[in-house]
Formats: structure tokens, C-alpha cells, sequence
């Protein structure tokens, strides 16, 4: 099956417009194994509150111990009290964005409880194709092997979906 047709049966929605696909590489500094990454997109979090889709291919075969991509099964699901842990977010994110802090808010025991989150690592070998709904929680892996402080992915990212532009076919 096509990549475009999967995405399509799990969005719902029709295809009019090709995705947008980049390359993304993250070389972790050797004094930084282990450590809390730059971006902070190794903070748990989810891209958006409704469903967006997208799709890492792994360049080089990636590991736990590489930053291999992090997802919390289930946790894609809409509820009142996730509603609320999203608000309290926001308004932290708010406030810190002012001060040119752009990395994700960190979640508390409590919310982690309530969310049920339950991180599963994905690892895979050069190719691995690994399809997501942004809207789960997800972060990058961390890094601990000397010999590996790279990830390298192909990122396909079906963000666009909820446009104007896909819902009319309209390409710039
Ligand atoms: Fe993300």
C-alpha cells in the first residue's frame, strides 16, 4: 500500500497535495551524552491537539542508545483531563516563550499519571519507516553511545492536511 493511501485512510482526509519532506539530523556533542539536548525536543510532548501525521525514515539504523524516536502508545486520545494538562501547558509555554524559551514544557508525575503515558523506543535499521499521529506524545531518544552521537531521518510531514490549500488543491 502507498504511503499516501495509508495516511489517507488514517487522517480521513483527501490528499490533494504532496507532503513536505526534509531531511533532519541531530549530532549530539560528545560532552553532552546523556545529557538534556539543546532543542529540548527530548522533552515528551505532542506537535498538536488534533490529529496530524508524520512519517520518519530512518537514514542509518538507530537505537535506544542514538536517540531513536520515543512514543507513548494510545496517547494520541482526547479527554477532558488531557484538555486541562494542555491548558496548564500552554500557559507555562506562553509565559516562557517570552523570555526565548522555545523548548517544550516538562510534564509532572501527576500529568504523566493521568496521560498513562507508557514511552516505547522505536528502533530500526537504515530504512525503517515509522508512521505517527503528532498528536500522541513523542520525543527524540536520548544519546549515550560514544561511538553513535548522531540520528540521521527523512521526514515526511502530512502537517498541511488541515489547510485551505489541501482542502481546495490549491499548490504554490
Ligand atoms: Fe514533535
Amino acid at each position: 500500500m502507498k504511503l499516501q493511501n495509508i495516511i489517507g485512510k488514517a487522517s480521513g482526509r483527501k490528499l490533494r497535495l504532496n507532503p513536505e519532506v526534509s531531511y533532519l539530523e541531530y549530532l549530539c556533542k560528545l560532552s553532552d551524552l546523556g545529557k538534556e539536548q539543546v532543542d529540548g525536543q527530548d522533552r515528551l510532548h505532542c506537535d498538536v491537539a488534533y490529529p496530524s501525521f508524520k512519517v520518519f525514515v530512518y537514514v542509518t539504523d538507530t537505537d535506544a542508545s542514538n536517540g531513536a524516536f520515543i512514543y507513548a502508545p494510545g496517547s494520541h486520545k482526547f479527554s477532558l483531563k488531557r484538555l486541562w494538562i494542555e491548558y496548564k501547558m500552554s500557559i507555562k509555554y506562553y509565559v516562557k516563550h517570552f523570555k526565548g524559551d522555545i523548548k517544550p514544557e516538562v510534564l509532572s508525575e501527576d500529568d504523566l499519571k493521568t496521560l498513562n503515558i507508557d514511552e516505547k523506543s522505536m528502533e530500526g535499521k537504515s530504512g525503517s519507516v515509522i508512521i505517527f499521529n503528532t498528536m500522541g506524545f513523542h520525543r527524540r531518544g536520548n544519546f549515550t553511545n560514544s561511538q553513535k552521537p548522531i540520528r540521521q531521518v527523512a521526514l515526511v510531514n502530512y502537517r498541511y492536511l488541515d489547510s485551505w490549500a489541501n482542502v481546495i488543491g490549491w499548490e504554490a
